[in-house]
């Protein structure tokens, strides 16, 4: 399997996904990682891999649509499979994504479709709940609102806060990610008319 990854931020699921394939549990190879931040971790990470890592800035561009079409054209160019959000913190325009059904997925730190968008664990505090976690997606045009794939859990204590629950969260965000990828890989799971599709769910 051919990956592609988007990421804007320190990368840790990105290592992930590099980890696993270098301990051989994951039979794919990481063909670019994109990001729309120079100061990225992930481009570092990627660097350190070996592996083709590629920045676009936002203000270069004169619009969300066209800074989409010319990253999705790059993106293309190293033949990815599957692309994989991994902590890409900008919108994507609908058309990139329409063009490209049940090969993007997302990793989205909470309970999907509970608290989409931004400062999800802020979003959990708030509302109270009791257990908070991690989903993985196929991307769709609806931002956070595309078809789960698989979820990991955690309890919320009595005194967290958005950064202590980010951390516990994040623990289960890379072997949630890391399974659901080897599971692509393994063609295990697959994207049927808009629907995630599962042989043998864990
Ligand atoms: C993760 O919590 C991911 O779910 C969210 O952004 C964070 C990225 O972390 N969308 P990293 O860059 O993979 O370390």
């Amino acid at each position: 399997l051919r990956i592609a990854v988007l990421a804007s931020g320190r990368g840790s699921n990105l290592q992930v996904i590099v980890d696993a394939i270098a301990a051989g549990t994951l039979d794919a190879r990481v063909v670019g990682v994109f990001s729309d931040r120079s100061k990225a971790g992930a481009l570092e990470r990627a660097r350190d891999a070996g592996i083709p890592a590629f920045t676009l800035r936002p203000r270069d561009f004169d619009d969300r649509a066209t800074f989409d079409n010319v990253l999705f054209s790059q993106v293309e160019a190293v033949q990815p499979d599957l692309i994989v959000c991994a902590g890409y913190m900008r919108l994507l325009s609908p058309h990139v994504v329409e063009a490209r059904p049940g090969r993007m997925i997302n990793i989205h730190p909470s309970l999907l479709p509970a608290f989409k968008g931004l400062h999800t664990h802020q979003q959990a505090l708030d509302a109270g709940v009791s257990r908070h976690g991690a989903s993985v997606h196929f991307v769709t045009a609806e931002l956070d609102g595309g078809p789960v794939i698989a979820q990991a859990e955690v309890p919320v204590m009595e005194d967290d806060d958005a950064a202590t629950l980010a951390a516990r969260v994040l623990t289960r965000e890379h072997p949630l990610l890391r399974a659901t990828v080897e599971a692509i890989a393994a063609r295990r799971v697959g994207w049927q008319d808009g629907h995630a599709t599962w042989e043998d769910q864990p």
